[in-house]
C-alpha cells in the first residue's frame, strides 16, 4: 500500500472517530504526558507534534515552551484538525502553528528543537515519513514517541484483543510488537521504557546529525 493510500484510509477512519476521540482515548492521557516529559522542553523551544490529531497534547506543549517558543502541529485529517483548531482558539495562542498534511510530504519550518510522535503508529512505521518530519529538526533534537505495542507473545489472547481494538486507529500493523524499530535508526542515545506485561511504551533519543536539510 502506498503512503497516499494509507493516509486516505486513516483519514476515513478518523472522520468517524474525531467527535469521540478525546473521550475514547482518555485512558492514555497519563502516558501521553510521560512522552511529553521525555522531551525535556524548555522555554523558547520549537516543538513539532507530528500527527497532532485533536491537539490533546498542544496545551501541555505550549505550557512547556512558553510564549517565546513555538508548537507546530500537523495532521492529514480535517476532522481531527478542526478539534485541534478549537483548542488553539481557546488558548488564543499565536505560537501554535497548525497545518493539514501527511508526514511523508508535509512541509515544515526548519530547525525544531524537539519532535513528538504521540500515538502515531502508522507514521512511525514509514522511514520516508520519519525522514521528512525529522529532517525539519536540528541535529541533536530531542525526539519522543509513545503508542500501543503488543504484550509478550504468550499473552496472545490479549494481543488478539489489541489488534481488534486498534483496527480503527492503526492502518499499518508492521512492528506492532516493537513499534520503535524504524525510529531507533534515526536516533542517538536511544532508550525505550516498556515491558512484556504492558501495552505501552515511551521511546526517546536525540536526532542523529546528517538528516536536516
Ligand atoms: C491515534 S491519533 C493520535 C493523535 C494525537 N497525536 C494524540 O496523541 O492524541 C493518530 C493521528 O495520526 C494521524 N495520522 C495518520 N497517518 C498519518 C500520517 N501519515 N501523517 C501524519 N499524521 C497521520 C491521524 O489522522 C490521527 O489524527
Amino acid at each position: 500500500m502506498s503512503e497516499t493510500e494509507r493516509v486516505a484510509r486513516a483519514t476515513a477512519h478518523y472522520r468517524d472517530l474525531a467527535p469521540r476521540y478525546d473521550r475514547a482515548t482518555r485512558l492514555i492521557d497519563g502516558i501521553r504526558r510521560r512522552a511529553m516529559a521525555a522531551l525535556d522542553l524548555r522555554p523558547g523551544d520549537v516543538v513539532i507534534d507530528a500527527g497532532c490529531g485533536t491537539g490533546w497534547c498542544l496545551p501541555y506543549l505550549l505550557d512547556a515552551v512558553g510564549p517565546s517558543g513555538q508548537v507546530i502541529g500537523f495532521d492529514p485529517s480535517d476532522d481531527m484538525l478542526s478539534v485541534a483548531r478549537a483548542r488553539q482558539a481557546v488558548r488564543d495562542a499565536g505560537n501554535i502553528l497548525l497545518s493539514r498534511g501527511a508526514a511523508h510530504d508535509v512541509e515544515l519550518p526548519r530547525g525544531a528543537d524537539a519532535v513528538l510522535f504521540s500515538y502515531t503508529h502508522d507514521l512511525t512505521q514509514s522511514a520516508q515519513s520519519l525522514r521528512n518530519v525529522l529532517g525539519a529538526a536540528r541535529p541533536g533534537a530531542r525526539v519522543a514517541a509513545t503508542s500501543t505495542k503488543l504484550y509478550a507473545r504468550w499473552l496472545w489472547p490479549l494481543n488478539a484483543y489489541l489488534r481488534w481494538s486498534h483496527r480503527e486507529y492503526i492502518t499499518d500493523f508492521r512492528h506492532f510488537d516493537a513499534p520503535w524499530t524504524v525510529l531507533a535508526d534515526f536516533l542517538d542515545d536511544f532508550r525505550v521504557d516498556t515491558g512484556p506485561f504492558t501495552q505501552h511504551y515511551v521511546a526517546r533519543g536525540r536526532l542523529k546529525s546528517g538528516l536536516a536539510r
